[in-house]
């Protein structure tokens, strides 16, 4: 038997990325996926890549900025699967490194509503029906050693990644402890995807905090790293994982 057989899972920003990577990857350990985006072209390019190799996937297209197409999104995955095994909400976006001078507000509600409000509705609708399988359920949020440390991003982006912490611990004290849900952090560090091509104004300051960190020189690691990771954290194998905060940084932090 495969790792996820019998599993049905949600994948968000699921188009690209490390995102794709853990689709292909858990689609070849037998996971039935919804794979969602807000990129069209693709997330359906994903879904049949997966499809076309034997797998189970459906395309959904959704921007998890907007707070009634998630909720949406994690029910799909009952009413086409009838079930909900695995939500992974990695799903980002950073911010140029702007500092607490020079973010906006606009760049604040921006980064905030993808990378923080977005796992918290979609959490919010996934724990009651993890609750209420037999089987219970798993959350996987990818945060950043951004959510672990000051200097790996822009003021916004880090407050996002440690509110995600944040938000993970306390499903795990609510609902997971002897509970039916298992909630977990994947903390990357520096991962070759196509993220690094929005950085396309970066704040000085903000630059010199990440070069200070030694970001500049920091071991980089593949999607396909992550989707390992990841693989990990999702199975039963991690049963006994819960609440934890897994950094798969290449040893960056540890310096
Ligand atoms: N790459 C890194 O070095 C790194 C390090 C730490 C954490 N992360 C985190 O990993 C996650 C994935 O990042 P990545 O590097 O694979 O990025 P990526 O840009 O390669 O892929 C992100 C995917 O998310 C999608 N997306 C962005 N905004 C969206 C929205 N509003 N609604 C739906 N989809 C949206 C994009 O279309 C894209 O397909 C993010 O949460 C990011 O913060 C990345």
């Amino acid at each position: 038997m495969a790792r996820l057989t019998g599993k049905v899972a949600i994948i968000t920003g699921a188009g690209n990325g490390m995102g794709k990577a853990m689709a292909l990857r858990f689609a070849e350990e037998e996971a039935r996926i919804i794979v969602s985006d807000r990129d069209a072209d693709n997330i359906q390019a994903v879904a049949a890549q997966i499809n076309e190799a034997g797998g189970s996937a459906i395309a959904d297209v959704t921007d998890v900025s907007d707070e009634e197409a998630v909720k949406q999104l994690v029910h799909t995955a009952v009413e086409k699967f009838g079930q909900l095994d695995i939500l992974v909400n990695n799903a980002g976006i950073v911010d140029n490194f702007k500092t607490v001078v020079t973010a906006t507000d606009e760049l604040w509600d921006k980064v905030l509503k993808i990378n923080l409000y977005a796992p918290f509705w979609a959490c919010r609708e996934a724990v009651p029906i993890m609750e209420s399988q037999d089987g219970g359920g798993v959350i996987l949020n990818i945060s950043s050693v951004g959510g672990l440390f000051g200097g790996r991003g822009g003021a916004a982006y880090v407050t996002s990644k440690h509110g995600v912490i944040g938000l993970t611990k306390n499903i795990t004290a609510t609902y997971g402890v002897k509970g039916k849900v298992r909630a977990n952090v994947l903390a990357p560090g520096s991962i070759i995807t196509n993220i690094g091509t929005t950085i396309t104004d970066p704040d000085p300051v903000g630059q010199k905090a990440l070069q200070a960190a030694g970001g500049f020189d920091s071991p980089q690691g593949s999607g396909e790293d992550m989707a390992n990771t990841a693989l990990f954290l999702v199975s039963d194998e991690s049963h006994f994982v819960n609440g934890s905060v897994v950094v798969a940084d290449g040893g960056w932090t540890a310096l």
